[in-house]
């Protein structure tokens, strides 16, 4: 098999993987204290998904100690801003890496590492050099600020193929709309694992809002 189709099936998975939870939390973890008790909270409301992103020192180690407890969890690393941190994450257990911004060293060196990315792209020309590349899942970001819904249907009009994770300002208030459209492969967002929750330890009110969002993507999508 030839190294091209390898890394599209390897995306293919992902991909699936991914939208089959519908829901990605994206989670700030200041303590590695935390990634346990918040890792099973998410697991235990039936999101076994996170995106742990890189902008704390506690995410590589938060990551390790997600993956480490619990194998069955899909752990990917967010804020990814340079290779060095890609290697880091993939070393730590991310399974996939997602990026703010369209930067083509970082998804090239992905691709060549077969390990699945999730770059940002919220114009026509990043999503143009997404789809060159064969990806076929782009992240939105910030999503609530450039339009939404409505931009990435506009978006995906003439590019068929992606499918966008709009993150950035989705909610449950505006979860089911983007949950409804054929072009969202999974929402992301910090409204499950909110900062002050983790801080507090409110770990089962995690769990019960992770619950609703899964309740949600299952009403809609089946
Ligand atoms: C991200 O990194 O994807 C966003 O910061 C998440 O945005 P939110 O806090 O509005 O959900």
């Amino acid at each position: 098999m030839s190294g091209q189709k390898k890394v599209k099936i390897m995306f293919e998975e992902m991909n699936q993987k991914i939208g089959s939870y519908g829901v990605v939390p994206v989670v700030v973890l200041n303590d590695t204290k935390d990634a346990l008790p918040l890792a099973k909270a998410l697991v235990e409301g039936g999101l076994a998904v996170a995106e742990v992103t890189f902008r704390t020192a506690a995410a590589e180690e938060s990551i390790r100690i997600m993956a480490e407890a619990y194998p069955e969890m899909l752990v990917g690393a967010g804020t990814v801003l340079t290779v060095e941190q890609v290697d880091r994450a993939v070393n730590a257990g991310a399974k996939f890496i997602v990026s703010p911004g369209f930067d083509p060293e970082i998804v090239d060196y992905c691709i060549s590492k077969n390990i699945p990315v999730y770059p940002g792209t919220v114009t026509p020309s990043e999503v143009a050099q997404a789809v060159k590349r064969g990806l076929t899942v782009c992240k939105f970001f910030p999503a609530e600020n450039y339009g939404g819904l409505s931009t990435i249907k506009a978006l995906a009009a003439p590019y068929t193929m992606v499918k966008f994770m709009p993150t950035g300002g989705v909610n449950l208030k505006n979860l089911r709309a983007y949950l409804e459209s054929d072009k969202i492969a999974a929402c992301g967002g910090t409204w499950m694992v909110k900062g002050d929750m983790i801080k507090a330890g409110q770990f089962d009110e995690i769990k019960k809002i992770t619950a609703d969002a899964a309740a949600m993507v299952k009403e809609i999508r089946g």
